[in-house]
């Protein structure tokens, strides 16, 4: 049985073996890895069989245009054997349902819609966005998570200079933004 559950520190190595088997070593040259590297992500969730990892998918602080709080998901793998058995859904469904549930209000991507769009992500809701270095336009996705989250976002994405509080835990005073996993 799979279970999709939070990534834990022993899940970084099997996590880098199972991107290089999905994506190669371009995958570090990618436009949006340059909005990942050297940080943490706000919330990364694996699929496991068992002890094995199969599957797994990060989402990430970013601001659509200034002054926006978004999240950047990805990236997104399962293992090459496990695939078109739904963990790709599972897995993205769960990363939804945690985003919205800690208050986030919209996600962005790089990816394929043919994929993506099942989940509700399209490229009409980021026309006023541009990710530095990004060619193929149609390949940046968006998905709100509050109804008109992207209306009117504009600028480009960006790394925040400070951690992003989301509006829900703003909403609870004197509450702080748990200590990321040490994991990720
Ligand atoms: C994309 C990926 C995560 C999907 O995982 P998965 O567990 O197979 O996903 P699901 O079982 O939920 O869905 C599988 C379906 O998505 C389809 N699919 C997979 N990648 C797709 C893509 N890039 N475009 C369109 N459809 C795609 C499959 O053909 C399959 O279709 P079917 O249901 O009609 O058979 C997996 O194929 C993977 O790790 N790929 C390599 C990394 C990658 O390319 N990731 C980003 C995609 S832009």
């Amino acid at each position: 049985m799979v279970t999709i559950r939070r990534e834990r520190k022993a899940d970084v190595a099997p996590r880098e073996a199972l991107l290089d088997v999905s994506y190669g070593p371009i995958r570090f040259s990618k436009t949006s890895e340059r909005l990942r590297e050297g940080r943490r992500p706000g919330l990364s969730f694996v699929a496991a069989s068992g002890r094995r990892l199969v599957g797994t998918v990060r989402l990430w602080d970013v601001s659509a245009g200034p002054g926006r709080p978004a999240l950047l998901l990805g990236p997104l793998a399962v293992e090459p054997a496990q695939r078109r058995r739904g963990i790709g859904a599972a897995l993205m469904r769960h990363a939804l349902r945690a985003a919205a549930r800690r208050g986030h209000r919209a996600v962005l991507l790089v990816g394929d819609a043919a994929y993506y769009g099942r989940f509700g992500f399209a490229a009409e809701r980021t026309g006023g966005l541009w990710l530095p270095g990004l060619g193929d336009r149609s390949r940046l996705l968006g998905r709100e998570l509050v109804p008109g989250a992207l209306d009117g976002v504009r600028g480009a994405i960006r790394a925040p200079r400070k951690p992003v509080r989301t509006p829900l835990l703003d909403a609870v005073a004197g509450l702080r933004r748990p200590p990321e996993p040490r994991a990720a």
